[in-house]
Protein backbone atom coordinates (compact mmCIF):
# COMPACT_ATOMS: atom_id res chain seq x y z
CA UNK A 1 0.00 0.00 0.00
CA UNK A 2 1.08 3.59 -1.08
CA UNK A 3 -0.74 6.42 0.91
CA UNK A 4 0.74 9.75 -1.25
CA UNK A 5 -0.53 13.13 1.55
CA UNK A 6 -1.43 16.16 -0.82
CA UNK A 7 -0.88 18.86 1.44
CA UNK A 8 -3.27 21.68 0.88
CA UNK A 9 -2.57 23.65 4.37
CA UNK A 10 -3.13 27.08 2.91
CA UNK A 11 -3.13 30.54 3.85
CA UNK A 12 -5.12 33.13 1.46
CA UNK A 13 -5.55 36.97 1.55
CA UNK A 14 -8.75 37.30 -0.30
CA UNK A 15 -9.31 40.96 1.45
CA UNK A 16 -10.75 43.60 -0.12
CA UNK A 17 -12.41 47.12 0.10
CA UNK A 18 -15.77 48.38 -0.01
CA UNK A 19 -16.23 51.76 -0.95
CA UNK A 20 -19.39 54.01 -0.40
CA UNK A 21 -19.71 57.49 -1.96
CA UNK A 22 -22.45 59.52 -3.68
CA UNK A 23 -21.14 59.73 -6.79
CA UNK A 24 -19.06 56.94 -7.63
CA UNK A 25 -20.22 55.73 -10.82
CA UNK A 26 -18.80 58.76 -12.65
CA UNK A 27 -15.77 57.12 -12.21
CA UNK A 28 -16.21 53.65 -11.93
CA UNK A 29 -14.34 53.28 -15.31
CA UNK A 30 -11.34 54.81 -13.63
CA UNK A 31 -11.83 52.78 -10.46
CA UNK A 32 -12.05 49.56 -12.76
CA UNK A 33 -8.98 50.16 -15.36
CA UNK A 34 -7.10 50.65 -11.93
CA UNK A 35 -7.72 46.75 -10.93
CA UNK A 36 -6.83 44.16 -13.10
CA UNK A 37 -3.94 45.54 -16.02
CA UNK A 38 -5.22 45.08 -19.33
CA UNK A 39 -8.08 42.64 -18.86
CA UNK A 40 -11.42 43.26 -20.16
CA UNK A 41 -14.59 43.31 -18.11
CA UNK A 42 -17.88 41.61 -19.20
CA UNK A 43 -20.54 44.06 -17.62
CA UNK A 44 -22.98 41.59 -16.36
CA UNK A 45 -26.46 44.12 -15.64
CA UNK A 46 -30.54 43.61 -16.28
CA UNK A 47 -32.28 45.75 -18.61
CA UNK A 48 -32.99 48.10 -16.27
CA UNK A 49 -29.49 49.07 -14.92
CA UNK A 50 -28.47 48.61 -18.39
CA UNK A 51 -30.48 51.71 -19.54
CA UNK A 52 -29.94 53.65 -16.22
CA UNK A 53 -26.03 53.45 -15.83
CA UNK A 54 -24.14 51.69 -18.52
CA UNK A 55 -23.87 54.57 -20.97
CA UNK A 56 -21.88 56.68 -18.49
CA UNK A 57 -20.03 53.65 -17.65
CA UNK A 58 -19.26 53.28 -21.75
CA UNK A 59 -18.51 56.54 -22.66
CA UNK A 60 -15.56 57.17 -19.61
CA UNK A 61 -14.41 53.77 -20.36
CA UNK A 62 -12.13 54.37 -23.77
CA UNK A 63 -10.37 57.24 -22.13
CA UNK A 64 -9.85 55.15 -18.39
CA UNK A 65 -8.39 52.52 -21.12
CA UNK A 66 -10.81 50.02 -19.96
CA UNK A 67 -12.58 47.40 -22.57
CA UNK A 68 -16.05 46.39 -21.55
CA UNK A 69 -18.51 44.18 -23.33
CA UNK A 70 -22.19 44.07 -22.12
CA UNK A 71 -23.86 41.40 -20.83
CA UNK A 72 -27.50 41.84 -20.15
CA UNK A 73 -30.40 39.67 -19.17
CA UNK A 74 -33.74 40.28 -17.87
CA UNK A 75 -35.08 41.51 -14.71
CA UNK A 76 -36.36 39.17 -12.25
CA UNK A 77 -35.74 36.85 -10.09
CA UNK A 78 -36.39 34.55 -13.09
CA UNK A 79 -32.76 35.22 -14.39
CA UNK A 80 -30.73 33.77 -11.26
CA UNK A 81 -31.38 30.40 -13.31
CA UNK A 82 -28.76 27.69 -14.52
CA UNK A 83 -30.23 28.60 -17.85
CA UNK A 84 -29.62 31.74 -17.68
CA UNK A 85 -26.30 31.44 -16.22
CA UNK A 86 -25.17 28.58 -19.04
CA UNK A 87 -25.48 31.61 -21.38
CA UNK A 88 -23.44 33.84 -19.58
CA UNK A 89 -20.78 31.20 -19.96
CA UNK A 90 -21.33 30.85 -23.32
CA UNK A 91 -21.10 34.85 -24.33
CA UNK A 92 -18.01 34.79 -21.93
CA UNK A 93 -16.59 32.19 -23.96
CA UNK A 94 -17.68 33.36 -27.55
CA UNK A 95 -15.74 36.53 -26.34
CA UNK A 96 -12.77 34.59 -26.01
CA UNK A 97 -12.32 35.59 -22.45
CA UNK A 98 -9.79 34.43 -19.86
CA UNK A 99 -8.86 34.65 -16.62
CA UNK A 100 -7.02 38.04 -16.99
CA UNK A 101 -10.08 39.40 -17.73
CA UNK A 102 -12.57 40.06 -14.91
CA UNK A 103 -16.75 40.43 -14.19
CA UNK A 104 -18.45 43.40 -13.17
CA UNK A 105 -21.59 42.82 -11.52
CA UNK A 106 -23.40 46.16 -12.13
CA UNK A 107 -27.14 45.66 -10.62
CA UNK A 108 -29.09 44.61 -7.69
CA UNK A 109 -28.68 41.16 -5.64
CA UNK A 110 -30.02 39.20 -8.45
CA UNK A 111 -27.26 40.28 -10.64
CA UNK A 112 -24.95 40.81 -8.19
CA UNK A 113 -25.39 36.42 -7.35
CA UNK A 114 -25.98 35.57 -10.73
CA UNK A 115 -22.69 37.11 -12.05
CA UNK A 116 -20.94 36.59 -8.91
CA UNK A 117 -21.62 32.90 -9.65
CA UNK A 118 -20.47 32.90 -13.45
CA UNK A 119 -17.59 34.57 -12.30
CA UNK A 120 -16.60 31.98 -10.15
CA UNK A 121 -17.19 29.18 -12.32
CA UNK A 122 -16.32 30.63 -15.21
CA UNK A 123 -12.31 28.18 -16.33
CA UNK A 124 -12.55 27.72 -12.55
CA UNK A 125 -13.00 31.60 -11.38
CA UNK A 126 -12.67 35.04 -13.13
CA UNK A 127 -12.42 38.06 -10.52
CA UNK A 128 -15.73 39.81 -10.10
CA UNK A 129 -16.67 43.09 -8.97
CA UNK A 130 -19.56 44.16 -7.23
CA UNK A 131 -21.33 47.31 -8.23
CA UNK A 132 -24.27 46.90 -6.34
CA UNK A 133 -27.27 49.43 -7.49
CA UNK A 134 -30.32 48.58 -5.06
CA UNK A 135 -30.24 49.32 -1.33
CA UNK A 136 -30.80 45.54 -0.52
CA UNK A 137 -27.74 44.62 -2.31
CA UNK A 138 -25.65 47.93 -1.30
CA UNK A 139 -26.27 46.68 2.59
CA UNK A 140 -25.72 43.06 2.06
CA UNK A 141 -25.88 40.90 -0.65
CA UNK A 142 -22.53 42.47 -2.77
CA UNK A 143 -21.08 41.64 0.96
CA UNK A 144 -19.50 38.44 2.18
CA UNK A 145 -18.66 36.29 -1.34
CA UNK A 146 -22.22 34.42 -1.25
CA UNK A 147 -23.34 33.79 -4.68
CA UNK A 148 -25.48 31.46 -6.26
CA UNK A 149 -28.57 30.80 -8.66
CA UNK A 150 -31.62 29.02 -7.75
CA UNK A 151 -33.27 25.83 -9.06
CA UNK A 152 -37.06 25.71 -9.69
CA UNK A 153 -38.19 26.15 -6.10
CA UNK A 154 -35.31 25.89 -4.13
CA UNK A 155 -33.81 29.69 -4.02
CA UNK A 156 -29.91 29.69 -3.63
CA UNK A 157 -29.53 25.97 -3.95
CA UNK A 158 -26.46 25.60 -6.44
CA UNK A 159 -23.37 28.37 -5.53
CA UNK A 160 -20.05 29.45 -4.21
CA UNK A 161 -18.37 31.08 -2.17
CA UNK A 162 -16.59 33.71 -4.32
CA UNK A 163 -15.65 36.82 -2.34
CA UNK A 164 -15.12 39.66 -4.86
CA UNK A 165 -12.10 42.03 -6.06
CA UNK A 166 -13.36 45.04 -4.69
CA UNK A 167 -16.98 46.70 -3.95
CA UNK A 168 -18.19 50.03 -5.37
CA UNK A 169 -21.10 51.57 -3.85
CA UNK A 170 -22.34 55.03 -5.49
CA UNK A 171 -25.81 55.61 -2.99
CA UNK A 172 -26.89 58.14 -5.99
CA UNK A 173 -28.08 55.08 -8.05
CA UNK A 174 -30.79 54.73 -5.13
CA UNK A 175 -32.36 57.76 -6.35
CA UNK A 176 -33.93 56.02 -9.58
CA UNK A 177 -35.12 52.97 -6.75
CA UNK A 178 -38.56 52.42 -6.55
CA UNK A 179 -39.96 53.13 -3.20
CA UNK A 180 -40.85 49.29 -2.25
CA UNK A 181 -37.59 48.26 -3.71
CA UNK A 182 -35.72 50.78 -0.70
CA UNK A 183 -38.15 49.86 1.92
CA UNK A 184 -37.09 46.53 1.26
CA UNK A 185 -33.68 47.34 1.70
CA UNK A 186 -34.64 49.33 4.96
CA UNK A 187 -35.79 46.30 6.39
CA UNK A 188 -32.21 44.66 6.18
CA UNK A 189 -30.86 47.90 7.24
CA UNK A 190 -33.05 47.31 10.79
CA UNK A 191 -31.83 43.90 10.89
CA UNK A 192 -28.12 45.25 10.87
CA UNK A 193 -28.87 47.71 13.66
CA UNK A 194 -30.73 45.09 15.76
CA UNK A 195 -28.47 41.94 15.94
CA UNK A 196 -25.33 44.14 16.17
CA UNK A 197 -25.37 47.96 17.09
CA UNK A 198 -27.92 49.66 19.38
CA UNK A 199 -25.80 53.40 18.66
CA UNK A 200 -26.92 52.86 14.86
CA UNK A 201 -30.74 51.96 16.03
CA UNK A 202 -30.50 55.24 17.80
CA UNK A 203 -29.57 57.10 14.64
CA UNK A 204 -31.92 55.01 11.90
CA UNK A 205 -34.59 56.24 15.12
CA UNK A 206 -33.24 60.21 14.70
CA UNK A 207 -32.45 59.71 11.26
CA UNK A 208 -35.14 58.58 9.57
CA UNK A 209 -36.82 61.82 7.67
CA UNK A 210 -33.44 62.22 6.02
CA UNK A 211 -32.56 58.59 5.30
CA UNK A 212 -36.42 58.13 3.55
CA UNK A 213 -35.17 61.32 1.76
CA UNK A 214 -31.84 59.82 0.40
CA UNK A 215 -30.14 62.73 2.42
CA UNK A 216 -26.78 61.29 0.81
CA UNK A 217 -24.74 62.27 4.19
CA UNK A 218 -27.30 60.30 5.92
CA UNK A 219 -27.31 57.19 3.31
CA UNK A 220 -23.49 56.86 3.07
CA UNK A 221 -23.21 56.25 6.55
CA UNK A 222 -26.28 53.58 6.61
CA UNK A 223 -24.69 51.65 4.20
CA UNK A 224 -21.11 52.36 5.72
CA UNK A 225 -22.24 50.83 8.88
CA UNK A 226 -24.41 47.98 7.63
CA UNK A 227 -21.30 47.21 5.46
CA UNK A 228 -18.99 47.18 8.43
CA UNK A 229 -21.36 45.04 10.36
CA UNK A 230 -21.52 42.05 7.74
CA UNK A 231 -17.61 42.61 6.88
CA UNK A 232 -16.87 41.79 10.71
CA UNK A 233 -19.33 38.48 10.84
CA UNK A 234 -17.68 37.44 8.04
CA UNK A 235 -14.70 37.80 9.03
CA UNK A 236 -15.26 35.39 11.52
CA UNK A 237 -17.04 32.92 9.90
CA UNK A 238 -16.71 33.48 5.89
CA UNK A 239 -18.04 29.59 5.17
CA UNK A 240 -21.35 30.32 7.47
CA UNK A 241 -20.04 27.45 9.93
CA UNK A 242 -21.88 29.28 13.08
CA UNK A 243 -21.46 33.58 14.03
CA UNK A 244 -22.50 33.93 10.16
CA UNK A 245 -25.99 32.91 11.22
CA UNK A 246 -26.56 35.86 13.20
CA UNK A 247 -27.36 37.70 9.98
CA UNK A 248 -30.34 35.09 9.50
CA UNK A 249 -32.41 36.96 12.58
CA UNK A 250 -35.85 37.51 10.95
CA UNK A 251 -34.86 34.91 7.87
CA UNK A 252 -36.57 31.76 9.55
CA UNK A 253 -40.16 33.28 9.48
CA UNK A 254 -39.32 35.66 6.93
CA UNK A 255 -38.52 33.19 4.19
CA UNK A 256 -41.19 30.59 5.38
CA UNK A 257 -43.47 33.73 4.37
CA UNK A 258 -41.38 34.38 1.46
CA UNK A 259 -42.19 30.87 0.20
CA UNK A 260 -45.46 30.94 1.09
CA UNK A 261 -46.70 34.33 -0.73
CA UNK A 262 -45.08 32.45 -3.80
CA UNK A 263 -42.37 35.70 -4.21
CA UNK A 264 -45.74 38.21 -4.03
CA UNK A 265 -43.74 40.28 -1.60
CA UNK A 266 -40.52 41.64 -1.57
CA UNK A 267 -37.76 39.92 0.67
CA UNK A 268 -37.49 42.94 3.00
CA UNK A 269 -41.06 42.91 3.36
CA UNK A 270 -41.50 39.55 4.67
CA UNK A 271 -37.77 39.87 6.86
CA UNK A 272 -40.09 42.69 8.71
CA UNK A 273 -43.10 40.37 9.35
CA UNK A 274 -40.13 37.98 10.34
CA UNK A 275 -37.99 40.61 12.96
CA UNK A 276 -41.79 41.26 14.35
CA UNK A 277 -42.57 37.59 14.74
CA UNK A 278 -38.83 36.81 16.15
CA UNK A 279 -38.72 39.36 18.69
CA UNK A 280 -41.79 38.71 19.74
CA UNK A 281 -41.37 34.81 20.49
CA UNK A 282 -37.50 36.48 22.40
CA UNK A 283 -40.13 38.49 24.56
CA UNK A 284 -42.02 35.92 25.03
CA UNK A 285 -39.18 33.22 25.98
CA UNK A 286 -38.17 36.52 28.44
CA UNK A 287 -35.12 37.35 26.67
CA UNK A 288 -36.10 40.50 24.85
CA UNK A 289 -37.66 43.27 27.36
CA UNK A 290 -41.07 44.52 26.36
CA UNK A 291 -39.21 48.18 25.89
CA UNK A 292 -37.12 47.07 23.40
CA UNK A 293 -39.65 45.12 21.69
CA UNK A 294 -41.60 48.59 21.45
CA UNK A 295 -38.48 50.06 20.12
CA UNK A 296 -38.53 47.55 16.82
CA UNK A 297 -42.01 47.78 16.14
CA UNK A 298 -42.15 51.62 15.72
CA UNK A 299 -39.08 51.52 13.90
CA UNK A 300 -40.54 49.18 11.87
CA UNK A 301 -43.88 51.38 11.48
CA UNK A 302 -41.57 54.29 10.81
CA UNK A 303 -40.38 53.28 7.95
CA UNK A 304 -43.02 52.31 6.27
CA UNK A 305 -42.68 48.69 6.81
CA UNK A 306 -46.16 48.36 8.35
CA UNK A 307 -47.80 45.43 6.79
CA UNK A 308 -51.21 44.35 6.17
CA UNK A 309 -52.61 41.27 7.54
CA UNK A 310 -52.03 38.46 5.80
CA UNK A 311 -54.04 35.57 5.31
CA UNK A 312 -51.62 33.03 6.33
CA UNK A 313 -51.64 29.32 8.05
CA UNK A 314 -49.39 29.67 10.72
CA UNK A 315 -49.11 25.42 10.60
CA UNK A 316 -47.75 25.62 6.83
CA UNK A 317 -45.41 28.28 8.02
CA UNK A 318 -43.97 26.38 10.70
CA UNK A 319 -44.08 23.52 7.77
CA UNK A 320 -41.73 25.54 5.80
CA UNK A 321 -39.36 27.13 8.25
CA UNK A 322 -39.13 23.41 9.01
CA UNK A 323 -37.67 22.37 5.65
CA UNK A 324 -36.70 19.34 4.88
CA UNK A 325 -35.55 18.40 8.72
CA UNK A 326 -38.51 17.94 10.06
CA UNK A 327 -38.44 14.58 9.17
CA UNK A 328 -35.45 14.02 10.50
CA UNK A 329 -36.94 15.06 14.15
CA UNK A 330 -34.89 18.34 13.34
CA UNK A 331 -35.71 21.67 15.30
CA UNK A 332 -36.15 25.23 14.15
CA UNK A 333 -33.27 27.47 14.76
CA UNK A 334 -33.85 30.81 16.01
CA UNK A 335 -31.60 33.96 16.54
CA UNK A 336 -33.26 36.10 19.20
CA UNK A 337 -32.55 39.05 20.12
CA UNK A 338 -31.69 39.56 23.98
CA UNK A 339 -31.51 43.83 23.33
CA UNK A 340 -30.97 46.03 20.60
CA UNK A 341 -27.29 45.54 19.95
CA UNK A 342 -27.38 41.84 20.82
CA UNK A 343 -28.99 38.17 20.01
CA UNK A 344 -28.63 34.63 20.74
CA UNK A 345 -29.35 31.55 19.15
CA UNK A 346 -31.79 29.06 20.04
CA UNK A 347 -33.36 25.93 18.63
CA UNK A 348 -35.83 24.92 21.92
CA UNK A 349 -38.46 27.32 21.18
CA UNK A 350 -41.70 25.42 22.06
CA UNK A 351 -43.82 24.86 18.69
CA UNK A 352 -47.20 26.38 20.51
CA UNK A 353 -44.99 29.14 21.48
CA UNK A 354 -44.23 29.88 17.76
CA UNK A 355 -47.86 29.03 16.31
CA UNK A 356 -49.61 31.95 19.02
CA UNK A 357 -46.82 34.68 18.00
CA UNK A 358 -48.11 33.92 14.27
CA UNK A 359 -51.56 33.94 14.70
CA UNK A 360 -51.07 37.62 16.55
CA UNK A 361 -48.33 38.49 14.03
CA UNK A 362 -49.85 37.70 10.90
CA UNK A 363 -53.62 39.30 11.99
CA UNK A 364 -52.20 42.49 13.44
CA UNK A 365 -48.34 42.68 11.90
N1 LIG B 1 -25.59 36.77 -1.74
C1 LIG B 1 -26.17 37.16 -0.62
O1 LIG B 1 -25.55 37.16 0.44
C2 LIG B 1 -27.57 37.67 -0.68
C3 LIG B 1 -28.14 38.29 0.44
C4 LIG B 1 -29.43 38.82 0.32
C5 LIG B 1 -30.12 38.68 -0.88
N2 LIG B 1 -29.54 38.05 -1.95
C6 LIG B 1 -30.23 37.94 -3.24
O2 LIG B 1 -30.49 39.23 -3.74
C7 LIG B 1 -31.60 39.16 -4.63
C8 LIG B 1 -32.52 40.32 -4.36
O3 LIG B 1 -31.81 41.52 -4.59
P1 LIG B 1 -32.56 42.87 -4.96
O4 LIG B 1 -33.63 43.12 -3.98
O5 LIG B 1 -31.51 43.89 -5.15
O6 LIG B 1 -33.33 42.50 -6.31
P2 LIG B 1 -33.04 42.74 -7.85
O7 LIG B 1 -31.61 42.64 -8.19
O8 LIG B 1 -33.96 41.84 -8.58
O9 LIG B 1 -33.47 44.27 -8.05
C9 LIG B 1 -34.83 44.67 -7.85
C10 LIG B 1 -35.34 45.49 -9.03
O10 LIG B 1 -34.74 46.78 -9.01
C11 LIG B 1 -34.20 47.09 -10.30
N3 LIG B 1 -33.08 48.00 -10.06
C12 LIG B 1 -31.84 47.70 -9.63
N4 LIG B 1 -31.15 48.82 -9.37
C13 LIG B 1 -31.96 49.85 -9.66
C14 LIG B 1 -31.83 51.27 -9.56
N5 LIG B 1 -30.71 51.83 -9.08
N6 LIG B 1 -32.88 52.04 -9.95
C15 LIG B 1 -34.03 51.47 -10.40
N7 LIG B 1 -34.22 50.15 -10.48
C16 LIG B 1 -33.19 49.34 -10.10
C17 LIG B 1 -33.85 45.76 -10.89
O11 LIG B 1 -33.81 45.83 -12.30
C18 LIG B 1 -35.01 44.90 -10.39
O12 LIG B 1 -36.12 45.04 -11.22
C19 LIG B 1 -32.25 37.81 -4.41
O13 LIG B 1 -31.93 36.98 -5.50
C20 LIG B 1 -31.58 37.30 -3.14
O14 LIG B 1 -31.49 35.90 -3.11
C21 LIG B 1 -28.29 37.56 -1.86
ZN1 LIG C 1 -32.17 38.92 3.76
Amino acid sequence: MRRIRVSLRKEVDASYDIVVEAGLMDRLAKELSGLVSGGRCAVVCDFTTRELFVPALLDRAEDAGLSCDVLDVPPGEASKSLAVFEGLLGRLRDLRYTRKDFVLALGGGMVGDLAGFTAGCYMRGLPVVQAPTTLLSQVDSSVGGKVAVNLPGAKNYVGLFHQPKKVLIDVRTLQSLPRRELLSGLAEVIKHAVIADAGFFEFLEQGREALLTLDEEAVVRTVATCCAIKAGIVERDEREAGPRMVLNYGHTIGHAIEDAAGYALTHGECVAYGMRAEARIANALGLFPESDLARQERLLDGYGLALDPLDMDPERLIDLAHGDKKNAGGRITFILPTAIGQTTRRDDVPLDLVREVLEATLARA
